[in-house]
């Protein structure tokens, strides 16, 4: 077993006599701001596991299908080995964080229809927002032609409003709404477009549907306070999938 790759909050291990499956452990550790801002909490890891773990198995009832293939002790998942597009691709139902800021928009305001943006995964350059034709005409998805970078990107924004969709219903289920999330995708073998990395309240801004109570990383980026109570919270209420009700 060989440490593959390390992340900012996991780790992906090699699955001995399994070469298409990788094992990805998450970590304890909790950053910001491009790795700016560090920070963790105990049980962070296995609370963020576990949510994964969650989301994955309700998205298959919505017909979308991820990298998710089962449960290895309390804070790793089997997953299987994608090639990963170097895109994070972020979905908002409502103006926060970065387009707040970037375009001067109260957090908060509805938007018309939901927005998808892409993001060049680069450490060294914090993930900047590309265009689409940029993304094409700068060939920044590797070994692919551009009409071939055209139609992933179309299947991408396609996937992106479905699974935006599942999302906003199982988060609703358990009374978040979900305002943003970012994701990631790879393909398997077979070519397949499948959600990959995680979804958490690390890549989601929830908030409480009664309450605008935030559930998510925000607590940790603004120094809200009560970063591991809200993480424990959004698995209690997943576990029992009940609403929010105590
Ligand atoms: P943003 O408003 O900072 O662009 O973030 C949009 C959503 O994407 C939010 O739910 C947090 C998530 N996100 C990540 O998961 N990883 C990142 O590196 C960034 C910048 C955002
Ligand atoms: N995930 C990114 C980081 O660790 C940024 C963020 O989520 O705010 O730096």
């Amino acid at each position: 077993v060989t440490l593959l790759y390390e992340g900012k909050a996991k780790q992906v291990f090699s699955v001995s006599g399994e070469p298409d499956l990788v094992r990805m452990e998450f970590k304890d550790s909790l950053t910001a701001f491009n790795a700016q801002k560090k920070g963790d909490f105990p049980a962070k890891g296995m609370i963020n596991c576990q949510i994964a773990t969650l989301i994955f198995q309700k998205l298959i009832r919505h017909g979308i299908e991820s990298h998710f293939v089962r449960s290895e002790g309390d804070r790793a998942m089997i997953v299987k080995q994608l090639i990963m597009l170097p895109l994070e691709v972020v979905v908002r139902n409502r103006v926060a964080g970065s387009l707040a800021e970037r375009l001067g928009i109260a957090e908060g305001k509805p938007v018309r229809a939901p927005i998808v943006e892409f993001y060049y995964k680069n450490d060294a350059l914090a993930d900047p927002l590309v265009t689409a034709e940029q993304v094409e005409s700068l060939g920044l998805l590797p070994h692919l032609s551009i009409s071939q970078t055209h139609e992933v990107l179309l299947s991408l924004q396609a996937f992106a409003k479905k699974l935006n969709q599942a999302l906003i219903k199982i988060w609703q289920q358990v009374g978040l709404e979900l305002v943003d999330f970012k994701f990631e995708v790879g393909t398997d073998k077979d070519g397949r477009l499948l959600l990959a990395d995680e979804i958490t309240p690390d890549s989601c801004r929830l908030w409480d549907l009664k309450t605008q109570e935030k559930f998510d990383k925000d607590r940790f980026r603004r120094d809200l306070g009560g970063v591991a109570e809200a993480y424990h919270e959004v698995l209690r209420r997943l576990k029992t999938d009940d609403g929010g009700r105590p």
